[in-house]
């Protein structure tokens, strides 16, 4: 059997991803999957890229929010978010990361593929048209049928809509991870899923778990950063 740990959206919340670290031992798996946003409104983004930077059996793309530190970090203006109070974050993260995680991330694509146990799996940020599109479970099935049609991948993960979900439509498997460190939906703890490729088919199961918010939100203020990040950490809702 193969296993395949997915996450994304990390939002640089070591401390949510080192929960999911001490809970499911991540030597058993395969392959790790990350399908991006390292980067942005938690106070950790060394630790996270360092922690995908030291093993070998990773699959990892870059999201919107890293593509924006690149940008700071090449002399870019920086276009959005537009709210001040948001960029601020921004900024910091590029002023704060290591040059080699910097690095890294600039190393990554922003789609990637791989095969493993005869099946092709098609890593993307949003979709595999857009890397900016949010799609989401409710998402009309015609949509879905569109990004299966001619799918060279059996399977497509995705991230970037914070909201977890497994559906099947035309043969496609379809996956959202649900963001690590910045769920959307009320309720704070991290999400991951674990995907199983054996004999007996594809099996996917999602997971939410709690971690230490607290450590966020005091990181944020020892460093402060506006209040609203903190906010949003702890009630597990997005920023407006
Ligand atoms: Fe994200």
């Amino acid at each position: 059997m193969t296993q395949i740990l997915l996450l994304g959206d990390i939002h640089a919340n070591y401390p949510a991803l080192d929960a999911i670290i001490r809970y499911i031992q991540p030597e058993r798996f395969d392959w790790i999957v990350n399908t991006g946003d390292f980067t942005v409104y938690s106070t950790f983004p060394n630790e996270t890229i360092q922690w995908f930077r030291k093993r070998k059996n990773t699959v990892c793309i870059i999201g919107n929010t890293d593509r924006r530190i690149l940008r700071i970090l090449s002399g870019k203006k920086l276009k959005r978010p537009k709210k001040k109070e948001k960029q601020v974050m921004y900024f910091w993260t590029a002023e704060n990361l290591h040059a080699k995680n910097a690095a890294y991330l600039k190393s990554l694509p922003e789609r990637t593929d791989f095969t493993t146990a005869k099946v092709r799996i098609g890593v993307f940020h949003g979709t595999r048209d857009d890397p900016d599109e949010e799609l989401f479970p409710w998402a009309p099935e015609a949509r879905f049928r569109e990004l299966a049609k001619d799918s060279p991948y059996k399977i497509q993960i995705m991230g970037h809509s914070h909201v977890p979900f497994y559906k099947i439509v035309d043969g496609v498997h379809f996956i959202n991870t649900g963001s690590v460190g910045r769920m959307f939906d009320g309720d704070s703890r991290a999400s991951f899923a674990i995907l199983k490729i054996s004999s007996a088919g594809i099996a996917v199961e999602h997971f939410r778990i709690p971690y230490a918010v607290e450590k966020v939100v005091e990181e944020l203020k020892n460093h402060k950063l506006p209040d609203i990040y903190g906010k949003m950490f702890r009630t597990g809702k997005k920023l407006n």
